[in-house]
């Protein structure tokens, strides 16, 4: 997609962090923005602050990981605005413990935002799109789709589901010879409020309370406690995401020094036979270079 102005750009977990940062970016193109997340006040608030720039945005709380909600996303979004061009399957929630430790509700909390939040937006969004034969689906993904980081294990499978998923929908996008672009964001460590995703757990889905949870993060190895990495900024990885869209990139990395960690666990796959354990620190890194 080159062209931005007018065009109508939908971001799940819009609210926050990456979301934000891309709803900001995609404003400053002259898009029109319909920002979604579970958070209400949070929403409100972030559309405000879009409005105050000039930008038209329609607000609709979405659980992501619902069906009926997104399907009401994507009514509201046709309803509102008669068309949609960019689609941001973005919202996410982390949680950290080793895999002997988690329970049925942390595998349900993770999946059910990454992963079906993912797959309910393409299956909302991507028909309008093929038929319009215009436009380009982001989903956030992480470094975490394309490594496997000790202490995340859930975390580690809904991203290796949004990459699988994506490289999916890219080749049957190709098989059509439709004109219909595909990214997924891989991001190391961003300054966002990711490490407090536990305001958005729902009570259904609680075995443990704020300080337990957090007890349990900082007993897995490599722990590092918010703000112990280098952190990339949200306007960063908006900017990475709009330069993919422009030229059409599939893999979106935005640290330096990733694709060397990626390189090594493919040479794990074809030579050594055995993965190497990977710790949180690898996905710090400086700012990658944009082409
Ligand atoms: N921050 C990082 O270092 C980093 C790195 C790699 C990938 N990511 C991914 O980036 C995406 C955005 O996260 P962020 O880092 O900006 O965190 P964030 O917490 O700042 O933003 C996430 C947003 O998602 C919303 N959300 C949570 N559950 C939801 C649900 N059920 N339905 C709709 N919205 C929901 C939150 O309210 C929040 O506004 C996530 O998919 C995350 O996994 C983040």
């Amino acid at each position: 997609m080159k062209d931005f102005a007018g065009k109508v750009a939908v971001i799940t977990g819009g609210a926050s962090g990456i979301g934000l940062g891309m709803a900001h970016r995609f404003a400053a193109e002259g898009m029109r923005i319909v920002l979604s997340d579970i958070e209400e006040d949070a929403l409100e608030g972030a559309a405000q602050g879009l409005r105050e720039s000039g930008t038209e945005v329609l607000t609709v709380k979405t659980d992501a990981g619902d069906a009926a909600s997104m399907d009401n996303l994507g009514e509201r979004t046709l309803e509102h605005f008669g068309a949609v061009h960019v689609v941001c399957n973005n919202a996410g929630v982390g949680i950290r413990g080793r895999l002997w430790e988690l329970t049925t509700n942390d595998w349900e909390f993770v999946l059910r935002v990454n992963l079906w939040g993912v797959i309910h937006g393409v299956r909302v969004f991507a028909p309008h799109l093929v038929e319009q034969d215009e436009g380009h689906i982001v989903n956030t993904a992480s470094m975490a789709g394309l490594v496997s980081v000790a202490g995340s294990g859930p975390y580690n499978v809904s991203k290796h589901g949004v990459v699988t998923l994506s490289e999916t929908l890219h080749s049957e996008l190709q098989d059509a010879n439709s004109n219909v672009g595909v990214s997924v964001l891989c991001p190391g460590v961003v300054a966002t409020n990711l490490r407090n995703s536990d305001r958005n757990r729902p009570a259904s889905l609680r075995d443990l309370n704020t300080e337990e949870l957090e007890e349990r993060a900082q007993s897995t190895p490599g722990f590092s406690p918010a703000g112990g990495l280098p952190t990339l900024t949200t306007d960063w990885a908006a900017e990475c995401v709009l330069e993919a869209i422009k030229i059409d990139r599939f893999y979106i990395l935005t640290h330096e020094d990733h694709e060397g960690q990626i390189q090594r666990r493919m040479q794990n796959i074809l030579e050594d036979g055995t993965p190497a354990v990977v710790r949180p620190t690898v996905f710090a890194g400086g700012p990658k270079e944009l082409n």
